[in-house]
């Protein structure tokens, strides 16, 4: 579904990826890990089309899209949801939600859809004229996860959604996405730092460390490779 070839990308003169190649297929939730600046999110970044590269080639079910707007790209179907609790605050969970949804340009597509994502977070839909700057952390976080659904994606990408949630939304948040992939069969790329908790949800997974590619493979190997143990599950 997705293939990255030989991407090169950062900001100005700061070249932050060298050279990653990697792929997710119709289905799959992929996995990608490495520390802090590694350039995890610049990579989703630019698969969205938020970051230019300044080499290399994407393709989204066969065709380049390294041209491509990020309007274009979220028309085919790849949908972000960046890093942070990134809700507006000033708007209801509703108005929020419904953000979200502007590659639906049928108002009865929209709001089948907004009852199908309430569906999934029935906890939103109680708050769904509640101002967002007034949820919780966990809640924000659903949140945010939510919007990227409205858009009805093929490829869902997200940056560690489980950032600054309380473990019990932790679980909850890798449940969810496990649920969406099996049920709906919904393809995920997922950037994480909780590697242990995102092995489990994963198939295949990259470990980006300053801005390449260092390894990769079936989750259930990288769970046993040594280097991964040592540094990225501490065992
Ligand atoms: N807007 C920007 N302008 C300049 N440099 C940036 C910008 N955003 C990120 N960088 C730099 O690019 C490098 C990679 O950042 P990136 O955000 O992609 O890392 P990351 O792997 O997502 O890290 P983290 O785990 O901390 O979220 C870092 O050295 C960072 O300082
Ligand atoms: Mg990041």
């Amino acid at each position: 579904m997705l293939k990255v070839e030989g991407l090169s990308s950062g900001y100005g003169n700061l070249q932050v990826l060298w050279d990653v190649s990697l792929g997710v297929g119709r289905g799959e939730v992929v996995g990608v890990f490495g520390p802090n600046g590694a350039g995890k999110t610049t990579l989703l970044r630019t698969v969205s089309g938020l970051n230019k590269p300044t080499a290399g080639k994407i393709y989204f079910e066969g065709v380049e899209i390294t041209a491509k707007s990020v309007r274009e790209r979220t028309m085919l179907g790849i949908s972000y949801v960046p890093e942070g609790k990134r809700v507006f605050p000033q708007m209801t969970v509703r108005e929020n939600l419904m953000l979200g949804a502007s590659t639906l340009s049928d108002p009865d597509k929209v709001r089948k859809r907004l009852e199908e994502v309430y569906e999934i977070f029935p906890r939103l839909k109680e708050r769904m004229n509640q101002y967002a700057s007034t949820l919780s952390g966990g809640e924000m976080q659903m949140l945010t996860v939510a919007r990227g659904l409205m858009a009805n994606p093929k490829l869902l990408m997200l940056d560690e959604p489980s950032f600054g949630v309380a473990p019990i939304y932790v679980s909850r948040i890798f449940k969810l996405l496990k649920e969406l992939n099996v049920e709906i069969g919904l393809t995920i790329l997922l950037v994480e730092q909780k590697v242990r908790e995102a092995l489990k949800l994963c198939g295949r997974c990259y470990i980006l460390e300053s801005g390449r590619v260092v390894l990769e493979g079936e989750a259930a190997d990288l769970e046993r490779n040594d280097y991964v143990r040592e540094v990225y599950l501490g065992i």
